[in-house]
């Protein structure tokens, strides 16, 4: 390609090489008067304003360039461009999909989404991704600007369980649902069919039995498993076969009995009951005492439950608010505690499985045409958490992440390190836990450092030089003298991305204003610690005295957790319980620095 300035010489120099000829030819016409009178005619001529050279300004101080740099290349939509660009160039990635940064090495845009990149750009066979990286360096960013960008695109944005939150504001703000779990904050019932009910009912006023035969086992199956999750958690060992098969016969009899959405407690009460339909599932050769030894251990972990127990606080009461499937949805789980880790599985499970089955809802009422095609975008950050808190939780992931193409459906796993996949406890979850990262449409990772290198070649064309450079941005924050603060990570919002054997594209995530201020997950730290200043206010108001909680004392109010200004309000740490660091101003401080 010539240079922009090539063209101007080059048309320049043409012209001034024409001219004197042109005016000798005039002047020999003209004869001699014709030539007294034309140099009459002649005005003092203009001085040509000096243009640089096609390298820049020559001569001293003017820092002519030795090469000449590609142009970067920009995007625009033909309204803000007006026109043909013709300073294009090729570049490493397709402009298909959210803006995310700019090229490492080339300044180039980059546009990536795995639904964009499946659907339009057709460069990946599956339209999900896996997300690696150490904590901090902005996984969780990169995530949230594809889900605005997505949402842009009209895809509908669904972040199954929210533990920090990261993605509460952004959902709040696209006048999407947020749904608060926790003790005190809202309940998730296990046992409830949510949009299925309605939706069968529609699919078989419309004739599609099928589909409808398909919502409701779906339904069936997914309270079932849910039962069974909560009490391998809580037992720490799976449930037996008969329990299950108990389970699943007694919530049959429950939906015959009743119209109304059953809870674990009216669970319990069915087995408790004895049936005959359960008896026969039981094998108990006609005896009660026999029936009553294999239900008892079923009969004690429900009673745990229902009596709010550690998980039944949260899983055992009605559902607070139903998820919807026509706008963005986040569950809000940031309120269970961070030590609270089965709790917090059983969260995350449970969202997870309402989620899809909203999602499977919503694509049969597509495919019976009652209603428009839908496509998701499922958002499942801190997927460590999930898989660490017991063996097969692997395999529940696994599950979801082949649904995806069948049912209209991105996904995004975000997790830290390979090492989370590979410290599972099993071989089989092992296994299976790296078939996610293999099978993911394309991987992104952040900054890692040298010991992930081997675990992840294992599952990741990666060349030397890609180690080095993810190696390079896990490198810790340099210490800035002046200020005494350290500056910072230098892998903070830089990515590679890579699909299959292809070499990656390096980028760099470019926040917008807006985003810099309400992606600032360290916002509770900008406030310097004044430990021993101002006195705690010694009789707190009533809601203040509720510490048993852990929870963040203002659920209610809906900008909790998205002030952008730390000193603007009372915001208590969600685990912090009662912090001696409050300050009757309002003001909580970190812990001691
Ligand atoms: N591209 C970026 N430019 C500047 N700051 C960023 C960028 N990406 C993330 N951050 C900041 O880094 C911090 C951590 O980001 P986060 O997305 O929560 O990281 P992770 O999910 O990897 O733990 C946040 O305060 C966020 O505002
Ligand atoms: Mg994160």
């Amino acid at each position: 390609m010539s240079h922009p300035f090539g063209v101007d010489r080059a048309t320049a120099t043409g012209r001034a090489a024409e001219q004197p000829d042109r005016r000798t030819a005039v002047t020999a016409k003209r004869g001699r008067r014709g030539r007294r009178a034309a140099r009459d005619d002649v005005q003092p001529s203009e001085t040509r304003p000096r243009r640089p050279s096609g390298r820049g300004w020559g001569g001293r101080g003017g820092g002519a360039s030795q090469y000449l740099q590609a142009p970067d290349m920009w995007r625009g939509t033909t309204v803000q461009v007006c026109g043909l660009w013709p300073f294009a160039i090729g570049s490493g990635s397709p402009v298909v999909g959210v803006p995310l940064g700019r090229h490492l090495h080339s300044g180039a845009t980059v546009c990536c989404d795995p639904i964009s990149w499946f659907q339009r750009a057709k460069l990946i066979g599956n339209p999900s991704m896996f997300v690696l990286g150490l904590p901090g360096l902005g996984k969780s960013t990169l995530v949230r600007r594809m889900v605005g960008g997505l949402a842009g695109f009209g895809t509908l944005p669904l972040v199954l369980g929210d533990l920090r939150p990261d993605y509460v504001d952004l959902v709040e703000a696209m006048g999407g649902q947020v749904i608060r779990l926790g003790r005190g904050r809202g309940h998730i019932n296990v046992l409830d069919p949510g949009e299925s009910v309605e939706a069968v009912r529609r699919l078989r006023f419309g004739g599609h039995a099928a589909l409808a035969d398909e919502i409701e086992a779906d339904a069936h199956g997914r309270r079932v498993t849910m039962v069974s999750a909560l009490l391998t958690i809580m037992r720490k060992t799976p449930p037996t076969d008969v329990e299950e098969s108990i389970v699943d016969q007694a919530l049959r009899l429950l939906d015959r009995e009743s119209d109304q959405v059953p809870v674990l407690a009216d669970l319990l009460r069915v087995i408790q009951a004895a049936p005959p339909e359960l008896r026969e599932v039981a094998v108990d050769r006609g005896s009660l005492k026999t029936y009553q030894k294999i239900t008892g251990g079923l009969e004690r972990s429900l009673t745990s439950l229902t009596r709010g127990g550690r998980l039944g606080e949260v899983f055992s009461q009605p559902t607070t608010t139903s998820m919807r499937r026509d706008r963005p949805v986040v569950y809000d789980i940031s309120g269970l505690k961070e030590t609270d880790t089965d709790l917090r599985a059983a969260a995350l499970l449970a969202c997870w499985s309402s989620g899809f089955a909203t999602v499977n809802v919503a694509q049969a009422m597509a495919d019976a045409g009652l209603e428009p095609q839908r496509h998701y975008f499922i958002i499942l950050d801190e997927l460590w958490q999930a898989l660490r808190s017991g063996s097969g939780m692997v395999e529940r992931v696994d599950s979801l992440t082949r649904l995806n193409r069948k049912v209209a459906v991105g996904q995004a796993m975000i997790t830290h390190t390979m090492s989370d996949l590979a410290s599972l406890p099993t071989e089989e979850d092992r296994m299976k836990a790296a078939g996610l990262v293999e099978r993911a449409g394309m991987v992104i990772c952040g900054g890692l450092p040298q010991a992930e290198m081997a675990k992840l070649t294992g599952v990741l064309d990666l060349s030397q030089i890609e180690q080095t450079m993810l190696q390079s941005w896990s490198s810790p924050p340099t210490f800035d003298s002046k200020s005494g603060a350290e500056t910072e990570p230098p892998g903070r919002g830089k990515f590679l991305i890579k699909v299959g054997g292809r070499p990656g594209i390096p980028l760099r995530v470019l926040l917008t204003d807006v985003e810099k201020t309400t992606s600032d997950t360290n916002r509770l730290w900008h406030a310097i610690s004044r430990v021993g200043q101002g006195q705690i206010d010694p009789e707190p108001a009533a809601e203040v005295l509720e510490p048993a909680t852990g929870l963040d004392l203002h659920a209610d109010d809906p900008g909790n957790g998205l002030d952008t200004d730390p000193d603007a309000g009372l915001d208590i740490e969600p685990d912090a319980g009662p912090d001696p660091a409050c300050e009757p101003d309002g003001q909580a401080d970190g812990p001691r620095s």
